[in-house]
């Protein structure tokens, strides 16, 4: 530490929501590392304590407020043994909330939106003598911010890679356009910069994250915007990452260097996250989607048409003001024609702002039955996918032992968890599974021989 009076301090950042929340965390905890902050992992022996929120859905925004009630007894039992504690909200509720929160709990010193992290330092300091909300939209000032080495994370083999923030789509149901403001994308140098960092600590598995990350349009080395495609291509290169994905994508902007990507390079996994909320082309233009249920069946044709095996993802919202019945089943059926490997499922939750909220709501009984029918569906079609892998051979990237001595559990190209009875050793590694047998979530295998640039990622056994 540097000969400054203050000791060392310790911060907990607990987070809520999606992965890029995940990614911002641990940049958090790097820009505080720089001041002096120690991460440690409960909130009871933390001097600053972090909640990284998410406003996507009510649920998530008021688990937020249940877990200040909690902090305030902590900070309340510090603060009579002398020791004062700071507690920060930061993420998408601080930034949709702002002064709100700290008007509604008054327990909270600092307020911070996902585009001021690199600010922390200074913003920590500040709130420990009084309050301070920061709501800027400093995305250039933030990624700019990203160019600091992070800490090194020894033992992790996937990882995180911001490339893109924000939204300019305006999905009528939806929060990130206001909580993550307009599209914004990373300079290529600085994405390969730290990808190659990754790569150098030993990280064989990048995840590209943005909120419609497939908007990307970072600038290149040569002065152009770069497409997503073009960034895979570029970024396949590095020597040592065998593995790229993204997520999550929105149907209009899956262009062709993007399909082409998924052709030609074998480092990009045969997955792809394409929410497409609802099969109904009434339900898709109320929620201003601007896309068919046509246009996006043909996505996945063209997708599968360009590398086979493709695992497609889905996300679905139940109960859109005006989704009848028959707009319902257009749902389920999409389900059953894409056939997909997941799909996450959602009732309607009408959020503060946004143009859909002011309307007529489905009934939540209804919301709920619905819900109901297509999780069941849902599940069907990922049984469905799971049991068309076995009897194939697939790469997997071995990540952690598993629950039981002796097993390990690594992730298959189309992201799904693979169980193998195995020695710990190979965690870190790819090795070439050959895939036995369908649990409920998993796929069980056995190893038999290393990942080679020889053999393809996938192959069918005879
Ligand atoms: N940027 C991503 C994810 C957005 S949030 C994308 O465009 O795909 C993740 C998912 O939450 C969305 O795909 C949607 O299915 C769901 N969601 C968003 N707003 C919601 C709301 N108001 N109510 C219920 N689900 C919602
Ligand atoms: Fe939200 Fe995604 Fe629509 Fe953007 S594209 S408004 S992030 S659901
Ligand atoms: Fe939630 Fe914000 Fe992510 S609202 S889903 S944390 S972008």
């Amino acid at each position: 530490m540097s000969g400054t009076d203050h000791e060392l301090k310790t911060v907990f950042v607990k987070t809520y929501g999606c992965q890029m929340n995940v990614y911002d965390s641990e940049r958090m905890t790097d820009a505080l590392a720089t001041s002096g902050y120690a991460a440690v992992d409960s909130p009871e022996s933390a001097d600053l304590i972090l909640l990284n929120t998410c406003h996507i859905r009510e649920k998530a925004a008021e688990k937020v407020y249940s877990e200040i009630g909690r902090l305030r007894r902590i900070k309340e039992e510090a603060a009579e043994s002398g020791r004062a504690v700071v507690i920060g909200i930061a993420g998408c509720v601080a930034q949709a909330e702002g002064e709100e929160i700290v008007r509604r709990a008054p327990v909270v010193d600092l307020v911070v939106g996902p585009q001021s992290y690199q600010r922390l330092p200074e913003l920590v300091a500040r709130a420990a003598h009084g309050r301070v909300v920061e709501t800027e939209f400093a995305v250039a000032e933030k990624f700019a911010a990203l160019d600091r080495p992070a800490a090194s994370r020894p033992g992790r083999h996937a990882a995180f890679l911001t490339v893109q923030e924000g939204c300019d789509k305006f999905c009528a149901f939806c929060v990130v356009p206001y909580t993550r403001g307009a599209e914004s994308s990373r300079p290529i140098a600085s994405i390969a910069a730290e990808a190659r960092r990754l790569a150098a600590e030993g990280v064989r598995e990048v995840t590209l994250l943005g909120q419609n990350v497939n908007a990307f349009h970072g600038e290149g080395p040569d002065g152009d915007a770069w497409t997503l495609g073009r960034l895979l291509f570029h970024l396949a290169e590095i020597p040592g990452l065998d593995r790229l994905r993204y997520t999550t994508s929105h149907p209009r902007d899956m262009d062709d260097t993007l399909i082409a990507a998924h052709r030609d390079l074998d480092a990009l996994m045969p997955y792809l996250h394409l929410p497409v909320q609802s099969g109904s082309d009434r339900v898709l233009a109320a929620m201003n989607r601007k896309h068919t249920r046509d246009d996006y069946l043909r996505i996945i044709d063209k997708v599968r048409d360009a590398r086979a095996g493709m695992a497609i993802a889905g996300d679905f919202i139940v109960g859109f003001p005006g989704e009848e019945e028959a707009d319902f089943e257009d749902t389920l059926r999409i389900v059953d024609e894409v056939g997909y490997a997941s799909a996450f499922s959602f009732k309607y939750s009408p959020r503060p702002g946004t143009p859909a909220a002011g309307r007529d709501q489905v009934p939540e009984p209804v919301m709920a039955e619905r819900l109901a029918r297509l999780q069941e569906r849902i599940a069907a079609a990922q049984a469905a996918f799971n049991a068309s892998r076995v009897g194939m051979t697939a790469e997997v990237l071995f990540e952690r032992p598993g629950r039981h001595a002796g097993q390990i559990v690594g992730r298959s190209p189309w992201l799904s968890p693979v169980q193998v009875s195995a020695d710990a050793a190979l965690i870190g590694s790819i090795a070439r599974v050959a895939l036995t047998d369908v649990g409920s979530n998993s796929l069980f295998g056995r190893v038999v021989g290393k990942a080679g640039a020889d053999r393809p990622v996938v192959e069918a056994t005879a």
